[in-house]
């Protein structure tokens, strides 16, 4: 009796081994075609035998359902890519890391722009003030435009995730996305000073022959 338990239980192990390790098999099943055959490159050009092939650089990445099949936000994240700003002097480019809410009426949930992760690959210029005006509402964005490859969609359905991937930009509820306004527009009025404001000086900022003064300065608003 207790033998048989066993022999069952050992039984149902091994088969969920066996399971386990048909998942993790199958687990990643993306392929890219050779670069010889991806018909972007000419086969019989010298680049076809130099060129890594995709399968090799984009395996090891995390794996995406879409698109290009690399999650490269994620592998962005997790350090296994990093990226260059140039190939020859680094660029020193200017940090803006401001999520934007976009299409506060329409049917579909609220679209969360996220700057700090496009900042990471782009310079303000590649959509300043060419595809968006630096002030929230201030462009007429529509998916119309979007799928026609205009704005959002210059690069996403491009270079970036495709434009069936909906939640990945329409990704808030309504009424958290009213919300989170609300919060912002109410800590925005709480860190107005009652005088009229100069120039802020970041609190750790540091101490130069000036210092003691400015800081004085700056607790006074
Ligand atoms: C790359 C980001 C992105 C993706 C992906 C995306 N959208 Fe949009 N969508 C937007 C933006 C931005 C707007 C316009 C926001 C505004 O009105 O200011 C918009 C607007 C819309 C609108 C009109 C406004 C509304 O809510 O009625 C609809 C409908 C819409 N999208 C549906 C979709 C559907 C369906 C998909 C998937 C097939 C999709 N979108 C994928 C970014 C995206
Ligand atoms: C991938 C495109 C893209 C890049 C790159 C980008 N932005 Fe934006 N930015 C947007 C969009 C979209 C909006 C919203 C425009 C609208 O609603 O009309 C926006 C809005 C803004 C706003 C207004 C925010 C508000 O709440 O009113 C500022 C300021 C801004 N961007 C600064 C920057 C700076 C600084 C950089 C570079 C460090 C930058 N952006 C890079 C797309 C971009
Ligand atoms: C100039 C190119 C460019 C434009 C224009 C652009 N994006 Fe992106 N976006 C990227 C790249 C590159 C990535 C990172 C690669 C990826 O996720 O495929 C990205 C990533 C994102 C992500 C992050 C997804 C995640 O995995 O966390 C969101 C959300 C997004 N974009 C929304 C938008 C919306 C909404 C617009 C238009 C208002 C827009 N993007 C316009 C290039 C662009």
């Amino acid at each position: 009796m207790s033998f048989r338990l066993r022999r069952t239980l050992l039984g149902r192990f091994l088969c969920c081994l066996c399971l386990l390790m048909m998942a993790a098999a199958s687990a990643d099943d993306r392929s890219w075609l050779p670069i010889a055959k991806d018909g972007l490159r000419d086969p019989n050009g010298p680049a076809a035998k130099v060129l890594q092939q995709p399968a090799d650089a984009l395996t090891p990445l995390a794996p995406d359902t879409a698109g290009n099949q690399v999650r490269w936000v994620r592998a962005l994240r997790e350090g296994q890519i990093s990226p260059r700003s140039s190939l020859r002097k680094p660029l020193k480019s200017e940090s803006y890391d401001k999520d934007v809410l976009l299409n506060l009426n329409g049917g579909m949930p609220v679209v969360r722009f996220p700057h700090s992760i496009h900042n990471e690959w782009l310079d303000c210029t590649n959509c300043h003030d060419q595809l968006f005006q630096k002030e929230r509402g201030a462009t007429k964005i529509s998916m119309f435009l979007i799928l026609q490859g205009e704005q959002c969609g210059v690069c996403h359905g491009a270079v970036a995730f495709p434009l069936t991937e909906c939640a990945r930009c329409h990704s808030v509820k309504r009424a958290d996305a009213l919300a989170e306004l609300e919060r912002e527009a109410a800590a925005k009025a709480a860190a107005q000073p009652p005088a009229p404001a100069a120039k802020p000086t970041p609190a750790t900022a540091a101490p130069d022959a000036r210092g003691p003064a400015r800081k004085t300065e700056g607790k006074s608003k």
